[in-house]
């Protein structure tokens, strides 16, 4: 059985949806929830799940990134995780703390990538006229918003769409994908999920 912790910066749906996929004869089980902040919503999603938790306000290290990553490491490694999901975890990781799990990182980012790296991907698809946008699940590399894509989803952009309105069709998309890629992975496949 492969354990699984979940990075999470704010509420947590993509966490849940993963969390409530792992049952029955899926390969995976949750065993750690962990945010850079203690007030994030998801941790409680995570407690209601009878999931273990924890957080280290990233705050208090005065941008020493380094710093933060050794604190947020010790109940990382102490979760002994197979895989690592980040989930809506909104803080740059650095190249030491990926290569500590390259090829076992996932990320969810919202965005058809390579199209979109960073923020605020539907507002810029939208403003670039696209007919399309989506969800992408990759192996997180250094680069930022990079690595072999294990995953996509599409879905139109419609007229009178606005960045909030687009954001929830995604969602419902992300929260199909990622459990999807998630129970490929942790068997071994890396075959890519397609959805539309
Ligand atoms: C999702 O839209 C995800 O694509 C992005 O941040 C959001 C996280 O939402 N990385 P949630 O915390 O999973 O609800």
């Amino acid at each position: 059985m492969k354990r699984v912790a979940i990075l999470i910066s704010g509420g947590g749906s993509n966490m849940a949806a993963l969390a409530d996929s792992m049952t029955g004869d899926h390969p995976a089980r949750p065993v750690l929830v962990l945010s850079n902040d203690p007030a994030a919503a998801g941790l409680e999603k995570a407690r209601a799940r009878g999931i273990a938790t924890a957080a280290v306000d990233h705050r208090g290290f005065g941008g020493d990134r380094a710093a933060f990553e050794a604190e947020l490491l010790k109940p990382l490694e102490a979760a002994a995780p197979d895989i690592v999901c980040l989930a809506g975890f909104m803080r740059v990781l650095t190249a030491a703390f990926v290569a500590r799990f390259e090829g076992r990182m996932l990320n969810i980012h919202p965005s058809l990538l390579p199209r979109y790296r960073g923020l605020n991907t539907h507002a810029r698809a939208i403003a670039a006229g696209d007919r399309e946008a989506g969800c992408t699940v990759h192996e997180v590399t250094a680069a930022l918003d990079d690595g072999p894509i294990l995953g996509q989803a599409r879905v139109p952009i419609l007229p009178g769409d606005t960045a909030e309105t687009l954001a929830a069709r995604v969602r419902e998309m992300e929260h199909r994908l990622y459990p999807a890629v998630l129970r490929r992975f942790a068997a071994g496949d890396r075959t890519p999920v397609w959805l539309s």
